[in-house]
């Protein structure tokens, strides 16, 4: 029996309670319950959220502007690029440990992907970025289809425009779970978006 509670999505909230959140990673906990919000005021960066229904954060993400510098792209890639290109940054990215292993860290980021990729069509970038907190998260993300920077830091790379394609592909493993065909993917319940979600505020 899948036991996983409904979870709404949408941008933190000063009204959100993170103090119940636990990472397995304690630096992510902390700057989620101390930073997050301050961040998001000054314009640092955006945190979203997925909470239960009594508005505890269970997942977050942060997700910010940023310029990618050439030199850590494969010679392939950067061929006749110029030498910063346009990208968004994922910086930080948890489950609280009661919801690990159940998929839903692939969904998290796929809610990072699909923020990003908006964003993208509204301003333009042209890759997404992450910095893996560590070699496990790093992991994690190339089983996603991201690449590591040359030089073998934590930083990892994709481009917006593949990444725009596998949500495509994952919107249509995701119909053909609904008809039927793949029913065990269609179990695993989704966060949805609460209507506040994206508001902007000063
Ligand atoms: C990273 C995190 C969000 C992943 O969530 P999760 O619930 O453990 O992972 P999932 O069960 O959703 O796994 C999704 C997929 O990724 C794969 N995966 C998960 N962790 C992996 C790892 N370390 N290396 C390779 N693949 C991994 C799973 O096998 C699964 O593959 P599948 O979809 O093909 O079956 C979660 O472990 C977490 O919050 N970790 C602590 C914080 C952290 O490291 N954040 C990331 C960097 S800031």
């Amino acid at each position: 029996m899948d036991e996983t509670p409904q979870l709404f999505a949408s941008l933190l909230e000063p009204h959100h309670q993170t103090d119940t959140f636990k990472s397995s990673n304690d630096e992510l906990t902390t700057w989620l319950q101390r930073s997050a919000l301050l961040a998001q005021a000054k314009g640092t960066g955006r945190t979203y959220v997925w909470t239960d229904d009594a508005n505890r954060v269970v997942a977050y993400f942060t997700v910010s502007p940023t310029m990618l510098h050439r030199e850590i792209l494969p010679k392939n890639a950067g061929h006749g690029e110029p030498e910063t290109l346009p990208a968004y940054l994922i910086g930080r990215l948890a489950l609280d440990e009661s919801l690990a292993g159940k998929g839903l860290g692939g969904d998290l980021l796929r809610s990072a992907l699909e923020v990003t990729c908006n964003a993208s069509q509204l301003a333009g970038g042209r890759y997404i970025l992450v910095d893996a907190i560590d070699d496990n998260a790093a992991g994690f993300y190339k089983h996603h289809g991201f690449k590591a920077e040359v030089g073998g830091g934590r930083r990892l790379f994709f481009k917006v425009s593949q990444a725009i394609e596998s949500l495509g592909q994952a919107m249509k493993r995701e119909q053909a779970a609904r008809s039927g065909t793949q029913q065990a993917t269609a179990s695993r319940p989704r966060a949805v978006e609460r209507e506040d979600h994206g508001t902007l505020t000063a």
